[in-house]
């Protein structure tokens, strides 16, 4: 459902990634793991097409990510591929609520059954209480929470999460992964993260380590 294939970029002269070749298929829970600067952010955005490869192809369920128009490329991130950035993305000027169902539903209205899921997210990862504050109103670990529930609502069938529990204490990193567990047991939702966790990592299937652009099996 996910393939990667040859996969280069650079920054200036720096080469990040030489050749990354990787498949991910349905129902897969995959932890990347490899030092800060090996190039998991960027490897995690050319996936999601937030970032342009300067070789190589990444095909989502058969279709080319960097040929999508930003409408077709939209409408996948709604429905295929929900995104958790390291450094959030939520959007400043929408409460937490907008935020979760707003840029979830591309102003779409939400059904009822979206509704109550989201809810139980919200109730989870508890941020029920903070539903009408804005980011800049919130912790990092809030936000970080927020930013989790946003990708899981519309049940993607892959969500990708790039260190999804870095600013949380033990107690929330234990209930995310465990709606991460869920969701790929109970919905079959390809999960992708990458972690600097051994802890979070265990939680996956699978762990793949990124050295020197590379990825090492
Ligand atoms: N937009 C950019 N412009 C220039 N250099 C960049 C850019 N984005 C990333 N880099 C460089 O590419 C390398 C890989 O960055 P990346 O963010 O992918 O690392 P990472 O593995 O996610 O690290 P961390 O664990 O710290 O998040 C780093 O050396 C970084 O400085
Ligand atoms: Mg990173």
């Amino acid at each position: 459902m996910i393939k990667v294939k040859g996969v280069e970029k650079s920054y200036n002269s720096e080469k990040v990634l030489r050749g990354v070749s990787l498949e991910f298929g349905k129902g897969d829970f995959v932890s990347i793991m490899g030092e800060s600067g090996s190039g998991k952010s960027t490897l995690l955005g050319i996936i999601g097409g937030f970032i342009q490869a300067d070789a190589g192809t990444v095909f989502i369920d058969g279709k080319d990510v960097s040929a999508l128009s930003e409408r077709e490329m939209a409408k996948m991130r709604s429905s295929v591929l929900g995104f958790v950035f390291q450094s959030y993305a939520l959007i400043p000027t929408l409460n937490v609520r907008d935020n979760i169902f707003l840029t979830a539903t591309l102003g779409k209205k939400t059904d009822p059954e979206t509704k109550e899921y989201a809810e139980g997210l919200i109730k989870r990862l508890g941020l029920s209480e903070m539903l009408d504050k804005y980011p800049t109103e919130l912790s990092g670990g809030q936000c970080q929470r927020a930013a989790i529930i946003r990708a899981l609502v519309y049940k993607p069938s892959i969500v990708i999460l790039d260190e999804p529990t870095g600013a949380l204490d033990s107690k929330s990193e234990a209930a995310v992964m465990r709606v991460l567990t869920e969701i790929n047991r109970d919905l079959g939702t390809t999960v992708i993260q990458v972690t600097h966790s051994e802890k979070v990592a265990a939680y996956a299937k699978k762990i793949i380590r990124l050295v020197d652009g590379e990825i090492v099996l």
